[in-house]
């Protein structure tokens, strides 16, 4: 087993434990339970974490999930009342997680097909501050990578290159039949979900296409992996608008060196921040403290000349 492998089977548990791969998306009970954890754990002071990321973040990782893109207008998952799961009574699902999950979907794909519609990229949501701040990051040359759990495709709608960028959980830039793994063409795909049409391969199975997302019960992608070098060498994290309730995405938070200080940017404390001595922490509405820290950094005025950059593009192109 290589150093870097050990290193992360010693931080990620049991997934790499059992398997030696991390590629299956699976819910776990967290190792720890949040409660443990405290607010006064982390450092809560802007300018001090700005001075921090400043000197020490030049090996930056960022972590997302759907939080991210709630200023968008995309609800998130688990958030009570706005969150997905709790909407999705109309589809009588055995349980909410299971519209994303693979063995459902071959069954009965109707409830995933109309969520599909609803929110296909590129159609009508675009990238709020939060998105702009990692690309802000990138282009101030402290971007190591962002792994996103996002399916929404914003973060390169700011222009962030796609080697800069692991889409954990697969993307909607491509769609393949659920049984015998055919390349479907994406355009007729995405025409029969807009027409509330239920798309299915020609093969035998007749089984439906599904955009290569990743669905409960799938791999990851292998890209993923990229995860345990880029943290072995970051000198900071950030983590962003995410439960960290879905593994082996969360383990990357963990994944990092006790010594290198972890910001959590988020409305709710999650995962096991505030369990290390470096844990930084930034709590409330995202795209409010992602402004705030930008103010400390001397950066606000470059977030959002990207913002009305894109802004203008965006109505020139109208
Ligand atoms: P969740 O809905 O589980 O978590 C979103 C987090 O973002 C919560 O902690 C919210 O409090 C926080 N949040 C939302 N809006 C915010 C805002 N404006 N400001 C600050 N915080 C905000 O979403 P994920 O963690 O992304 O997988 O969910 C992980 C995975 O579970 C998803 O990728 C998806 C889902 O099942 C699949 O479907 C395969």
């Amino acid at each position: 087993m290589g150093p870097l492998l050990g290193l992360a089977k010693a931080f990620c548990g049991p997934a790499l434990a059992r398997s030696g791969t991390l590629t299956r998306l699976q819910t776990w009970v967290r190792p720890l339970p949040t409660r443990l954890y405290h607010l006064d754990g982390c450092n809560q002071d802007v300018l001090a974490i700005a001075q921090c990321l400043s000197k020490e973040g030049s090996n930056v990782v960022v972590m997302t999930g759907a939080g991210v893109s709630t200023p968008s207008g995309i609800p998130d998952f688990r958030t009570p009342g706005s969150g997905i799961y709790d909407n999705l009574k109309q589809y009588r699902l055995p349980y909410p997680e299971a519209i994303f999950d693979i063995s459902y979907f071959r069954q009965s794909p109707d409830a995933f097909n109309t969520w599909a519609k609803e929110f296909f990229p590129g159609l009508r949501y675009h990238p709020n501050l939060a998105h702009f701040f990692i690309k802000l990051l990138h282009d101030k040359g402290k971007l190591v990578r962002l792994y996103t759990q996002n399916i929404d495709g914003l973060e390169v709608l700011t222009g962030l290159p796609h080697e800069q960028v692991v889409h954990a959980h697969g993307s909607f830039n491509s769609a393949s039949c659920a049984a015998c793994g055919q390349d479907a063409d994406l355009d007729e795909y995405k025409q029969s979900i807009l027409l509330n049409q239920n798309p299915r391969c020609a093969c035998s199975e007749k089984a439906p296409i599904k955009p290569d997302i990743v669905f409960f019960g799938e791999n990851l992608p292998d890209r993923f992996q990229m995860f345990q070098e880029d943290t072995a060498f970051s000198d900071f994290l950030i983590c962003m608008g995410t439960s960290l309730e879905v593994y082996p995405f969360a383990g990357i938070a963990d994944a990092v060196p006790r010594k290198v200080p972890r910001l959590l940017i988020n409305r709710t404390l999650v995962g096991s921040f505030g369990s290390r001595e470096e844990d930084c922490l930034l709590l409330g509405d995202l795209v409010e403290q992602v402004i705030q820290l930008c103010r400390a950094l001397g950066w606000e005025q470059d977030l959002f000349d990207l913002k009305n950059a894109y802004d203008k593009e965006k109505q020139a192109g109208q």
